[in-house]
């Protein structure tokens, strides 16, 4: 049996709906926009690409919002002084440092720089440690959307057996975290599979729930799933351009195949991306109501 197919686009567009209706409320009601910079350092296209569709959803929701584009060369002394300015600044409640960073520019510590109040990528230790002990804080997007995803698409995650492929902070760490709580959409068995993981097969094997941010294409096979799965691609693997010079994604799981084994599986492109782009716009609406004193 054909599995459903879960569409990020089609949940994406609901929540965004609701965001696009919640921000001309605060707007009229509050005088309140939620402003929001993307900061990108260099052109890495892929990277190029995310931060566009970021600023675009932003634009259509009617945020305030700016991309802040700096060289490859940037030093990390001025990239910290650039993030305190907007640290500082009341028109911008969300700050969000496109990741990877240029080699020289040590990660952690442009993190760290951040207010914790404006971090909607909830990457800073205050928010992680918030969200490891199930305090309200902002929640990392691309693990927040799949949990929507979840959720909206009504799989039961009470009990089951979650894998997770990737041990990343920005989704493998995270998402098992939150899958590990005592709350909607928690309550999972999770085991977390990594690149010294012995025998993979046999843990994706045994999941009632796979997710796999492995960034490698077409790294899970149907051989490796059983029956019935559901499957979370977090993947977006670039393999090639199509004739009009437009990049040919795939994802992390061989979906063609698998597709006919799982019962639920999301595709990419049109998968967990627009999700966490969404759940970014969700996160800076939030920050903008804590700021202004509306939550
Ligand atoms: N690079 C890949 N994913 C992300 C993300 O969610 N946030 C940021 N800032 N950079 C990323």
């Amino acid at each position: 049996m054909a599995a459903k197919i879960i569409s990020g686009t089609q949940i994406a567009k609901q929540i965004r709906e609701e965001l696009k209706a919640e921000v001309a409320e605060m707007k009229e009601k509050h005088g309140v926009t939620p402003g929001l910079v993307t900061i990108l350092v260099g052109e890495n296209p892929a990277s190029v690409s995310y931060v566009t569709a970021k600023q675009r959803t932003a634009h259509d929701l009617g945020f305030h919002s700016i991309q802040d584009n700096q060289p490859e060369d940037i030093s990390e002394a001025d990239l910290l002084a650039l993030i305190d300015k907007y640290n500082q600044d009341p028109a911008f409640h969300g700050i969000l440092i496109q990741l990877p960073l240029p080699k020289h520019i040590n990660e952690g510590k442009v993190i760290y720089a951040v207010n914790p109040d404006k971090d909607v990528d909830g990457f800073h230790p205050v928010n992680v440690g918030k969200m490891v002990v199930g305090e309200p804080c902002f929640l990392p997007c691309t693990p927040h959307g799949i949990m929507e995803m979840l959720i909206r698409s009504g799989v039961e995650t009470s009990g089951a057996e979650v894998v997770v492929v990737g041990r990343s902070n920005i989704v493998g760490k995270p998402i098992t975290n939150l899958l590990l709580q005592k709350r909607e959409g928690g309550n999972a068995t999770v085991t977390i599979c990594h690149t010294r993981t012995r025998d993979m097969a046999f843990h994706t094997k045994r999941a009632d729930i796979l997710i796999v941010a492995a960034g490698q294409p077409k790294f899970i096979t149907a051989d490796m799933v059983k029956d019935g799965v559901v499957v979370i691609d977090v993947g977006v693997n670039r393999i090639g351009k199509t004739p009009e010079g437009k990049a040919i994604l795939c994802g992390d799981v061989d979906f063609d195949a698998i597709k006919e084994k799982a019962s639920a599986i999301t595709p990419v492109p049109g998968g967990v991306g627009p999700m966490t782009i969404t759940m970014l716009m969700k996160n800076t609406v939030q920050a903008a109501k804590q700021i202004s004193g509306l939550a």
